[in-house]
Protein backbone atom coordinates (compact mmCIF):
# COMPACT_ATOMS: atom_id res chain seq x y z
CA UNK A 1 0.00 0.00 0.00
CA UNK A 2 1.26 3.96 -0.14
CA UNK A 3 1.93 4.67 2.58
CA UNK A 4 3.26 8.24 1.98
CA UNK A 5 -0.55 10.02 3.33
CA UNK A 6 1.91 8.84 6.97
CA UNK A 7 4.15 11.37 8.53
CA UNK A 8 7.41 9.45 8.73
CA UNK A 9 11.21 10.44 9.84
CA UNK A 10 14.06 8.68 8.19
CA UNK A 11 15.57 6.55 10.32
CA UNK A 12 16.40 3.20 8.72
CA UNK A 13 18.63 2.18 5.76
CA UNK A 14 16.25 0.77 3.30
CA UNK A 15 15.95 -1.68 1.60
CA UNK A 16 17.74 -3.88 3.76
CA UNK A 17 19.23 -6.91 1.81
CA UNK A 18 17.76 -10.41 1.14
CA UNK A 19 20.20 -12.97 1.27
CA UNK A 20 20.20 -16.54 0.56
CA UNK A 21 21.55 -18.69 3.61
CA UNK A 22 23.56 -21.31 1.28
CA UNK A 23 25.78 -22.88 3.42
CA UNK A 24 22.58 -23.13 6.35
CA UNK A 25 20.40 -24.42 3.57
CA UNK A 26 23.48 -27.28 2.68
CA UNK A 27 23.89 -28.51 6.45
CA UNK A 28 20.41 -29.17 6.84
CA UNK A 29 19.65 -30.21 3.58
CA UNK A 30 15.72 -28.88 3.07
CA UNK A 31 14.58 -25.72 1.63
CA UNK A 32 16.57 -22.69 0.14
CA UNK A 33 17.03 -20.78 3.52
CA UNK A 34 16.60 -16.83 2.56
CA UNK A 35 17.62 -14.26 5.44
CA UNK A 36 16.08 -10.72 5.13
CA UNK A 37 18.31 -8.43 7.05
CA UNK A 38 16.76 -6.47 9.51
CA UNK A 39 19.02 -6.30 11.62
CA UNK A 40 20.82 -4.28 9.00
CA UNK A 41 17.88 -1.30 9.81
CA UNK A 42 21.53 0.70 10.44
CA UNK A 43 20.12 2.82 13.56
CA UNK A 44 22.47 2.13 16.74
CA UNK A 45 23.08 -1.29 15.67
CA UNK A 46 19.47 -2.24 13.56
CA UNK A 47 17.02 -4.43 14.16
CA UNK A 48 13.00 -4.61 13.72
CA UNK A 49 12.02 -1.43 15.73
CA UNK A 50 13.60 1.06 13.75
CA UNK A 51 11.09 0.40 10.95
CA UNK A 52 8.44 1.06 13.43
CA UNK A 53 9.90 4.25 14.90
CA UNK A 54 9.69 6.16 11.65
CA UNK A 55 6.28 6.36 12.10
CA UNK A 56 6.07 6.60 15.88
CA UNK A 57 8.56 9.47 16.40
CA UNK A 58 6.73 11.21 12.80
CA UNK A 59 3.31 11.17 15.32
CA UNK A 60 5.02 12.06 18.14
CA UNK A 61 6.52 15.15 16.83
CA UNK A 62 3.36 15.95 14.87
CA UNK A 63 1.84 16.42 18.38
CA UNK A 64 4.23 18.55 19.40
CA UNK A 65 6.15 16.24 21.98
CA UNK A 66 8.99 16.97 23.61
CA UNK A 67 9.47 13.54 25.91
CA UNK A 68 9.25 9.81 24.18
CA UNK A 69 8.07 6.91 27.07
CA UNK A 70 8.40 3.58 26.35
CA UNK A 71 8.84 0.40 27.90
CA UNK A 72 10.45 -2.94 27.66
CA UNK A 73 12.08 -5.75 29.51
CA UNK A 74 15.99 -5.13 30.95
CA UNK A 75 17.70 -6.00 27.66
CA UNK A 76 14.97 -4.49 25.42
CA UNK A 77 16.25 -4.14 21.57
CA UNK A 78 13.14 -2.17 21.27
CA UNK A 79 14.23 0.20 24.11
CA UNK A 80 17.58 0.45 22.80
CA UNK A 81 16.50 1.45 19.18
CA UNK A 82 13.80 4.11 20.38
CA UNK A 83 16.82 5.85 22.39
CA UNK A 84 18.74 6.11 19.68
CA UNK A 85 15.82 7.70 17.53
CA UNK A 86 14.92 9.83 20.18
CA UNK A 87 18.31 11.19 20.10
CA UNK A 88 19.03 11.50 16.48
CA UNK A 89 15.36 13.04 16.76
CA UNK A 90 16.34 15.41 19.26
CA UNK A 91 13.95 14.14 21.64
CA UNK A 92 14.46 13.27 25.47
CA UNK A 93 13.54 9.82 26.21
CA UNK A 94 11.94 8.35 29.55
CA UNK A 95 12.33 4.41 29.39
CA UNK A 96 10.85 1.75 31.39
CA UNK A 97 12.53 -1.62 31.60
CA UNK A 98 10.66 -4.61 33.67
CA UNK A 99 13.32 -7.15 35.57
CA UNK A 100 11.52 -10.23 34.59
CA UNK A 101 14.38 -12.27 35.14
CA UNK A 102 18.04 -12.34 37.08
CA UNK A 103 21.00 -13.37 35.33
CA UNK A 104 24.17 -11.92 36.25
CA UNK A 105 25.79 -8.39 35.99
CA UNK A 106 25.92 -8.96 32.05
CA UNK A 107 22.66 -9.02 31.85
CA UNK A 108 22.17 -6.25 34.29
CA UNK A 109 24.25 -3.66 33.01
CA UNK A 110 25.70 -4.66 29.76
CA UNK A 111 24.66 -5.41 25.84
CA UNK A 112 21.54 -3.27 25.12
CA UNK A 113 21.34 -1.93 28.96
CA UNK A 114 24.64 -0.28 28.65
CA UNK A 115 23.71 0.72 24.78
CA UNK A 116 20.74 3.00 26.74
CA UNK A 117 22.72 4.62 29.08
CA UNK A 118 25.28 5.44 26.42
CA UNK A 119 22.78 7.19 23.68
CA UNK A 120 21.49 9.18 27.17
CA UNK A 121 18.10 7.76 28.01
CA UNK A 122 16.50 8.33 31.24
CA UNK A 123 16.34 4.78 32.65
CA UNK A 124 13.48 3.54 35.39
CA UNK A 125 13.18 0.06 36.61
CA UNK A 126 10.53 -2.03 38.21
CA UNK A 127 10.12 -6.07 38.89
CA UNK A 128 7.86 -8.31 37.02
CA UNK A 129 4.07 -6.37 36.76
CA UNK A 130 1.30 -7.82 35.31
CA UNK A 131 0.67 -5.28 32.50
CA UNK A 132 4.22 -3.43 31.14
CA UNK A 133 2.12 -0.93 29.06
CA UNK A 134 0.00 -0.04 32.14
CA UNK A 135 3.12 0.58 34.25
CA UNK A 136 4.31 2.76 31.65
CA UNK A 137 1.59 4.79 30.97
CA UNK A 138 1.80 5.54 34.99
CA UNK A 139 5.16 6.46 34.07
CA UNK A 140 4.14 8.72 31.10
CA UNK A 141 1.76 10.95 33.73
CA UNK A 142 4.50 11.46 35.98
CA UNK A 143 6.83 12.69 33.49
CA UNK A 144 3.81 14.58 32.15
CA UNK A 145 3.26 15.96 35.52
CA UNK A 146 6.51 17.00 35.80
CA UNK A 147 5.64 19.45 32.47
CA UNK A 148 6.58 17.79 29.95
CA UNK A 149 4.63 17.18 26.66
CA UNK A 150 5.09 13.32 26.29
CA UNK A 151 4.69 10.92 23.83
CA UNK A 152 3.41 6.98 24.97
CA UNK A 153 3.89 4.15 22.69
CA UNK A 154 3.39 0.65 23.88
CA UNK A 155 6.33 -2.15 24.39
CA UNK A 156 7.87 -3.06 21.22
CA UNK A 157 6.35 -0.15 19.27
CA UNK A 158 3.63 -2.60 18.41
CA UNK A 159 0.68 -0.17 17.97
CA UNK A 160 -1.46 0.37 14.89
CA UNK A 161 1.13 3.36 13.85
CA UNK A 162 4.26 1.14 14.46
CA UNK A 163 2.56 -1.87 12.99
CA UNK A 164 2.38 0.17 9.65
CA UNK A 165 6.52 -0.11 9.33
CA UNK A 166 6.18 -4.12 8.34
CA UNK A 167 3.27 -3.21 6.12
CA UNK A 168 6.15 -1.43 4.21
CA UNK A 169 8.41 -4.61 5.00
CA UNK A 170 6.20 -7.20 3.41
CA UNK A 171 6.18 -5.33 0.12
CA UNK A 172 9.72 -4.56 0.28
CA UNK A 173 10.47 -8.80 0.36
CA UNK A 174 8.01 -9.41 -2.12
CA UNK A 175 9.53 -7.08 -4.58
CA UNK A 176 13.14 -8.86 -3.91
CA UNK A 177 12.24 -12.10 -4.34
CA UNK A 178 10.68 -10.99 -7.34
CA UNK A 179 14.06 -9.91 -8.74
CA UNK A 180 15.47 -12.99 -7.42
CA UNK A 181 12.67 -15.20 -9.45
CA UNK A 182 12.06 -16.46 -5.60
CA UNK A 183 8.87 -18.36 -5.27
CA UNK A 184 8.74 -17.85 -1.06
CA UNK A 185 6.64 -20.80 0.09
CA UNK A 186 6.83 -19.87 3.90
CA UNK A 187 8.06 -16.74 5.96
CA UNK A 188 9.53 -17.25 9.21
CA UNK A 189 9.45 -14.73 11.76
CA UNK A 190 10.18 -14.22 15.79
CA UNK A 191 6.70 -12.72 18.09
CA UNK A 192 6.70 -10.80 20.92
CA UNK A 193 4.94 -7.76 20.74
CA UNK A 194 2.92 -8.78 17.42
CA UNK A 195 3.53 -5.46 15.31
CA UNK A 196 6.05 -7.19 13.19
CA UNK A 197 3.86 -10.39 12.45
CA UNK A 198 0.52 -8.26 12.16
CA UNK A 199 2.04 -6.03 9.91
CA UNK A 200 3.66 -8.31 7.49
CA UNK A 201 0.17 -10.00 7.05
CA UNK A 202 -1.56 -6.69 6.40
CA UNK A 203 1.28 -5.84 3.97
CA UNK A 204 0.70 -9.42 2.25
CA UNK A 205 -2.91 -9.03 2.36
CA UNK A 206 -3.08 -5.83 0.96
CA UNK A 207 -0.57 -7.48 -1.70
CA UNK A 208 -2.69 -10.20 -2.20
CA UNK A 209 0.10 -12.25 -1.79
CA UNK A 210 -1.05 -15.85 -0.26
CA UNK A 211 2.52 -16.44 1.47
CA UNK A 212 2.27 -17.99 4.80
CA UNK A 213 3.91 -16.39 7.83
CA UNK A 214 4.71 -18.53 11.16
CA UNK A 215 5.36 -16.54 14.31
CA UNK A 216 7.58 -18.44 16.69
CA UNK A 217 6.22 -16.96 19.99
CA UNK A 218 8.92 -16.25 22.38
CA UNK A 219 7.06 -16.24 25.31
CA UNK A 220 3.61 -16.51 25.06
CA UNK A 221 1.32 -19.44 24.61
CA UNK A 222 0.21 -19.74 20.91
CA UNK A 223 -3.48 -19.13 21.83
CA UNK A 224 -2.76 -15.97 23.27
CA UNK A 225 -0.29 -14.81 20.42
CA UNK A 226 -2.82 -15.83 17.85
CA UNK A 227 -5.35 -13.56 19.28
CA UNK A 228 -3.43 -11.10 19.54
CA UNK A 229 -1.69 -10.68 16.00
CA UNK A 230 -5.19 -10.94 15.00
CA UNK A 231 -6.72 -8.03 16.88
CA UNK A 232 -3.51 -5.56 15.91
CA UNK A 233 -3.68 -6.57 12.37
CA UNK A 234 -7.39 -5.57 12.21
CA UNK A 235 -6.57 -2.47 14.11
CA UNK A 236 -4.05 -1.72 11.74
CA UNK A 237 -6.04 -1.99 8.47
CA UNK A 238 -8.68 -0.07 10.37
CA UNK A 239 -5.97 2.47 10.65
CA UNK A 240 -5.03 2.55 7.07
CA UNK A 241 -8.14 2.33 6.24
CA UNK A 242 -7.69 -0.52 4.09
CA UNK A 243 -10.20 -2.80 2.37
CA UNK A 244 -7.91 -5.56 2.66
CA UNK A 245 -9.29 -8.43 5.77
CA UNK A 246 -7.58 -10.67 7.40
CA UNK A 247 -7.86 -14.02 7.33
CA UNK A 248 -8.00 -15.42 10.85
CA UNK A 249 -6.66 -18.71 9.73
CA UNK A 250 -3.76 -17.00 8.46
CA UNK A 251 -2.75 -15.90 11.74
CA UNK A 252 -0.40 -18.99 13.00
CA UNK A 253 2.16 -19.21 15.62
CA UNK A 254 4.07 -21.71 17.50
CA UNK A 255 4.96 -21.30 21.04
CA UNK A 256 6.93 -24.57 21.02
CA UNK A 257 10.48 -23.07 20.95
CA UNK A 258 10.62 -20.62 23.78
CA UNK A 259 11.61 -23.40 26.00
CA UNK A 260 11.40 -22.73 29.98
CA UNK A 261 10.25 -18.73 29.56
CA UNK A 262 10.48 -15.46 27.93
CA UNK A 263 14.63 -14.84 27.77
CA UNK A 264 15.64 -18.15 28.97
CA UNK A 265 17.98 -19.87 27.11
CA UNK A 266 17.31 -23.21 25.19
CA UNK A 267 19.86 -25.82 23.84
CA UNK A 268 18.12 -25.49 20.53
CA UNK A 269 18.56 -21.58 20.41
CA UNK A 270 22.25 -22.16 21.63
CA UNK A 271 22.73 -24.45 18.63
CA UNK A 272 21.18 -22.61 16.08
CA UNK A 273 23.15 -18.83 16.96
CA UNK A 274 25.97 -21.08 16.49
CA UNK A 275 25.44 -22.84 13.53
CA UNK A 276 24.86 -19.66 11.86
CA UNK A 277 27.63 -17.58 13.58
CA UNK A 278 30.06 -20.79 12.42
CA UNK A 279 28.04 -21.25 8.74
CA UNK A 280 27.49 -17.84 7.58
CA UNK A 281 29.11 -15.24 9.85
CA UNK A 282 25.63 -14.11 10.85
CA UNK A 283 24.54 -13.15 14.45
CA UNK A 284 21.61 -14.16 15.82
CA UNK A 285 20.26 -13.10 19.39
CA UNK A 286 19.54 -15.51 22.46
CA UNK A 287 15.77 -13.94 22.76
CA UNK A 288 14.19 -13.75 19.95
CA UNK A 289 15.53 -14.66 16.54
CA UNK A 290 17.96 -17.62 17.89
CA UNK A 291 14.38 -18.85 18.97
CA UNK A 292 12.88 -18.30 16.01
CA UNK A 293 15.82 -20.15 13.89
CA UNK A 294 15.90 -23.37 16.49
CA UNK A 295 12.36 -23.57 15.59
CA UNK A 296 12.99 -23.19 11.93
CA UNK A 297 15.79 -25.93 12.42
CA UNK A 298 13.37 -27.84 13.78
CA UNK A 299 10.82 -27.95 11.19
CA UNK A 300 13.40 -28.38 8.77
CA UNK A 301 14.84 -31.68 10.53
CA UNK A 302 10.61 -32.50 11.03
CA UNK A 303 10.06 -32.36 7.43
CA UNK A 304 7.69 -29.41 7.51
CA UNK A 305 9.85 -27.71 5.41
CA UNK A 306 11.06 -29.40 2.10
CA UNK A 307 13.89 -29.35 -0.68
CA UNK A 308 12.80 -27.59 -3.19
CA UNK A 309 11.18 -24.75 -1.18
CA UNK A 310 12.06 -21.17 -0.52
CA UNK A 311 11.78 -20.17 3.27
CA UNK A 312 12.29 -16.42 4.00
CA UNK A 313 13.69 -16.44 7.61
CA UNK A 314 13.01 -12.03 8.94
CA UNK A 315 15.80 -11.31 10.70
CA UNK A 316 14.38 -9.04 13.32
CA UNK A 317 17.99 -7.93 14.99
CA UNK A 318 18.56 -8.08 18.60
CA UNK A 319 22.32 -8.51 18.32
CA UNK A 320 23.53 -6.35 21.09
CA UNK A 321 22.07 -8.50 23.91
CA UNK A 322 24.41 -11.79 22.67
CA UNK A 323 26.98 -9.55 25.21
CA UNK A 324 24.58 -9.74 27.71
CA UNK A 325 24.28 -13.47 27.66
CA UNK A 326 28.08 -14.22 27.56
CA UNK A 327 28.59 -17.20 29.69
CA UNK A 328 25.58 -19.27 27.65
CA UNK A 329 27.87 -19.35 24.39
CA UNK A 330 30.77 -20.32 26.93
CA UNK A 331 32.25 -16.66 28.01
CA UNK A 332 33.75 -17.20 31.17
C1 LIG B 1 15.27 -8.83 18.03
C2 LIG B 1 13.81 -8.89 18.08
N1 LIG B 1 13.18 -9.74 17.28
C3 LIG B 1 11.83 -9.86 17.27
C4 LIG B 1 11.06 -9.10 18.11
C5 LIG B 1 9.60 -9.31 18.09
O1 LIG B 1 8.94 -8.37 17.30
P1 LIG B 1 7.50 -7.90 17.70
O2 LIG B 1 7.62 -7.33 19.08
O3 LIG B 1 7.10 -6.93 16.67
O4 LIG B 1 6.65 -9.14 17.73
C6 LIG B 1 11.66 -8.18 18.97
C7 LIG B 1 10.82 -7.37 19.85
O5 LIG B 1 10.94 -7.06 20.91
C8 LIG B 1 13.07 -8.08 18.96
O6 LIG B 1 13.72 -7.22 19.77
Amino acid sequence: MDLTKFRRVHLAQLPTPLESLKALSRELGGPDIYVKRDDCTGLAGGGNKTRKLEFLVAEAMEQGADTLVTVGATQSNHVRQSIAAAAKAGLRIEVLLEERMRRDNDYAENGNVMLDHLMGGVVHHCGPVADLNIAGEELADKVHAAGRKIYFFPAGGSSPVGTLGYIDCAAEILAQADDMNVEIDHIVVACGSQGTQAGLLVGLADANAAVPVLGISVGRSQAELERKVLSLAQDTVAYTGLTATINPDSVVCDDSFFGEAYGQPTDAMIEAVTLCARLEGLLLDPVYTGKAMSGLIAKIRAGVYKKGQSIVFLHTGGQAALHAYRTTFGGQ
